[in-house]
C-alpha cells in the first residue's frame, strides 16, 4: 500500500466532516462528541478529534482514522474506502495498478450513474403528473404514505415504447449508451424501445445513495410481475440489497438487519418502524450479501413466507448467515400472508407477534432438518455445515450446539465425522495471529503489562518529551515485546505520522491514550512531577541494569582472582545501591 496517497486523503478530508454525514456532533471543550453508531448508544460516547485525524468510542473504544470509520460505517474494506475518500476530494492514487482502461472504464461508469440519475427524475417525475394517477392510486390503496413513496423515490415508467429513450436523448445520449445502461432494449431487428413499460420503478442504490438499477412492478395486466435491472458494469444481481443505505443508520445503532425478498416489504417495514429492513432483490441470498450485512451488525432476522418454499430459502439462508458466524432469527409470516400484507392489515402487532415466535437460526435448521430430512441429509448438512465454517474457532461454538440439537453425542458425530476439534483453548492459542497477541498483551493486566501501559502513556501523551525519553534510555524500562515494538515506532517518526506505521491494537491504544489524556491534561508542576517520576523510572531501571552487568563482572573477577577489579565492582555496586535508595 502506498502511503502516500492514504497520507494525501487523511490530509485533505477533515474526519469531523465524514463522521458528520452519520452522526450528529457537538463541540465539547475543544473537540466533537456524538453517539457512536458502532454500537447501541444514545449518549455522545465518541469522541472526534479533527486536529489529529482520529475517533474514538468511550463506550465500545471503536477508534480509528477517517478512513478506518468510512470504511466501518460503509461496510467496505479500506482500499474501497481510500479510494472513494480519494475520489470525493480528487486524489489520484498512484499506486493503483495502472490499468491502460482505467480511466475509460471510470468515465463509463459516470456516465451509465449520470443515466440512471436522469432516468430516475424522469420515473419520479411521471409519477407526479397525471399520467402517473393509476400509479398513485395504486400506491395509496396498498397503504403506502406519501413520505415513503419519497424516501423510496418510487418512481412511474409510462405505457409508452419511447419515453425514456425520448427523455435521454433530450440529454444527449445515444440510443446504444441506453442499451449499455440496461434503461433501453434492443430487438433482434435493432429496434431500440424503452425496457420498463407502464410499471411502478423502485430504484436500487448504492451504500452512497446512488442509483445504479431500477426494479419496476406491472401495475395493470401483464407478464413479468417484476422486471430488473440486468446486469451493467455498475449493477452485479446478488451483489446489492435494496434499501440498504436507508436501513445502514439504524442497522448500525441496531446491530440488526431484517431481511425480506419484496420490494414493498421493504418499504412497508420502513413505514411501520423498521426502519432496519432490506431486502435481497429477486435472487436467492448470496454470500456477497452476507458480508455487507455483517459489516453493519451481528444479527439478521430473516423474513420468510411459512410455505415449503419459504421454510426451504429460510434454511439456506440461515446456514449461509451462521456460516459468516453473524446470529440470525427466521421470522416465518402467517399462510398466504407476506411482511408487506401482514402489517397493512395487523400493523406492527402483528408482525411483533411472528417474531416472538420466531427461533433462532441454529435452532430452526436443526428443527427444519429433523422434521423434513432423512437421516444420511442431517448428517451431510452437519458435515458440510463445520467443514464451511468462515472460521475454524467457530467449530468449537458450533459442534456441541449442533450435535446437542440433533440428539447426538458429540464424541459419537466427532468420529463419525471425522471431525477433531481440539479443547477450546488450545483453538484460540493456536489460531492466534500476531496481531491478536498483541491485543492479549496490550489488554492484558499483568504487572509488567500495567506497567508498560502506564509508562508508554506519557511519550505519547507528550510527545515533546520523546527525544528526551530516547537519550535517557526510556526503552530498558519497557518489560515486554509489545511496548518495545510500539516505543521503537515512537521514536522513529514524528508524531503527525505515526499513525500510519501503527497496527490495529497499537493504534487502539494510541488513540485510546491521546483520549484519556484530554479527560486528565497534566500541565505545570503536574507535568513536571511526572516526567521526574519517569526519569526516576528510568535511572533506576538503568541501575538495575548496572548492577546486573556489575554483578556478572564481580563474578568473573572472583573467578579469575583479579582483587583490583573485585575492589572496583563492589564499590560501584555500592554507589549504584546509594542512588537507588535516594530515588525512592
Ligand atoms: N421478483 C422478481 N421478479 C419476479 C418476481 C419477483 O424480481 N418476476 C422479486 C421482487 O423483488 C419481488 C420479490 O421477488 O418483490 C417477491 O416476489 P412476490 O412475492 O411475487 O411479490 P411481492 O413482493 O409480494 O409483490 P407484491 O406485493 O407487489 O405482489
Ligand atoms: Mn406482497
Amino acid at each position: 500500500m502506498d502511503r502516500s496517497g492514504v497520507e494525501a486523503v487523511k490530509a485533505r478530508v477533515s474526519i469531523a466532516d465524514i463522521v458528520r454525514r452519520y452522526v450528529d456532533l457537538k463541540p465539547v471543550s475543544g473537540r466533537w462528541m456524538g453517539a457512536c453508531p458502532f454500537h447501541q448508544e444514545t449518549k455522545p460516547s465518541m469522541s472526534v478529534n479533527d486536529d489529529e485525524g482520529f475517533f474514538y468510542c468511550f463506550g465500545c473504544q471503536a477508534s480509528g482514522d477517517v478512513i478506518d470509520f468510512y470504511s466501518r460505517i460503509n461496510g467496505l474494506d479500506f482500499k474501497e474506502a481510500l479510494e472513494q475518500l480519494a475520489a470525493e476530494v480528487g486524489i489520484e492514487l498512484s499506486n493503483v495498478p495502472r490499468d491502460p482502461h482505467a480511466a475509460e472504464r471510470k468515465a463509463r461508469k459516470l456516465l451509465l450513474l449520470d443515466m440512471h440519475n436522469e432516468a430516475n427524475a424522469w420515473f419520479q417525475r411521471n409519477l407526479q403528473v397525471a399520467s402517473g394517477d393509476t400509479t398513485k392510486r395504486y400506491l395509496a390503496d396498498r397503504g403506502m404514505t406519501q413520505e415513503v413513496i419519497d424516501k423510496f423515490e418510487l418512481g412511474y415508467s409510462p405505457d409508452d415504447w419511447h419515453g425514456l429513450a425520448n427523455h435521454l436523448k433530450s440529454k444527449g445520449r445515444t440510443p446504444d449508451q441506453g442499451v449499455e445502461a440496461g434503461l433501453l432494449s434492443k430487438n433482434e431487428k435493432g429496434n431500440i424501445y424503452d425496457r420498463f413499460r407502464g410499471r411502478l420503478i423502485f430504484p436500487i442504490q448504492d451504500l452512497s445513495g446512488r442509483v445504479i438499477a431500477f426494479g419496476g412492478r406491472i401495475i395493470t395486466e401483464g407478464e413479468p410481475k417484476y422486471l430488473n435491472s440486468s446486469d451493467t458494469p455498475i449493477y452485479k444481481k446478488g451483489d446489492h440489497l435494496y434499501g440498504l443505505n436507508l436501513a445502514r443508520p439504524t442497522m448500525t445503532r441496531s446491530k440488526r438487519a431484517i431481511l425480506t425478498e419484496g420490494y414493498m416489504d421493504v418499504i412497508s417495514l420502513h413505514q411501520f418502524g423498521y426502519t432496519d429492513s432490506c431486502g435481497v432483490l429477486g435472487t436467492a441470498l448470496t454470500p456477497e450479501q452476507v458480508k455487507r450485512l455483517a459489516g453493519f451488525c451481528s444479527r439478521v432476522d430473516l423474513v420468510f413466507d411459512g410455505d415449503g418454499a419459504g421454510r426451504k430459502a429460510a434454511l439456506k439462508s440461515s446456514r449461509m448467515i451462521l456460516l459468516q458466524g453473524v446470529s440470525c432469527k427466521v421470522v416465518l409470516m402467517p399462510d398466504g400472508e407476506d411482511v408487506d400484507s401482514l402489517l397493512q392489515t395487523k400493523g406492527a402487532e402483528g408482525f411483533e407477534a411472528c417474531m416472538n415466535e420466531a427461533p433462532d437460526g441454529l435452532t430452526f435448521c436443526m428443527n427444519t432438518l429433523r422434521d423434513e430430512h432423512a437421516p444420511r441429509d442431517i448428517m451431510k448438512w452437519a458435515k458440510s455445515f463445520l467443514s464451511e465454517l468462515s472460521e475454524t474457532a467457530l467449530q468449537a461454538y458450533y459442534l456441541p450446539r449442533i450435535t446437542k440439537g440433533l440428539g447426538l453425542s458429540e464424541a459419537d458425530f466427532r468420529r463419525d465425522a471425522g471431525i477433531s476439534v481440539p479443547p477450546r483453548n488450545t483453538i484460540q492459542r493456536s489460531r492466534q495471529a500476531p496481531d491478536s497477541q498483541m491485543q492479549q498483551a496490550t489488554m492484558a493486566s499483568g504487572k509488567e503489562n500495567k506497567d508498560d501501559r502506564y509508562f508508554l502513556m506519557f511519550p505519547i501523551q507528550y510527545p515533546d518529551y520523546v527525544s528526551a525519553l530516547a537519550e535517557r534510555g526510556f526503552g530498558h524500562i519497557l518489560g515486554t515485546d509489545w511496548a518495545k515494538a510500539l516505543w521503537e515506532k515512537i521514536v522513529s517518526t514524528q508524531p503527525g505520522q505515526i499513525m500510519n506505521l501503527l497496527n490495529e491494537q497499537e493504534k487502539g491504544f494510541y488513540i485510546r491514550c491521546r483520549e484519556e489524556m484530554r479527560e486528565n491534561i497534566l500541565s505545570g508542576r503536574d507535568l513536571l512531577d511526572e516526567w521526574e517520576h519517569i526519569c526516576n523510572k528510568i535511572a533506576s531501571g538503568q541501575n538495575k541494569l548496572d548492577r546486573r552487568q556489575l554483578k556478572e563482572a564481580l563474578h568473573q573477577a572472583q573467578q579469575t582472582g583479579d582483587s583490583q577489579r573485585v575492589m572496583e565492582c563492589l564499590r560501584a555496586l555500592n554507589e549504584s545501591l546509594g542512588r537507588d535508595n535516594e530515588q525512592h
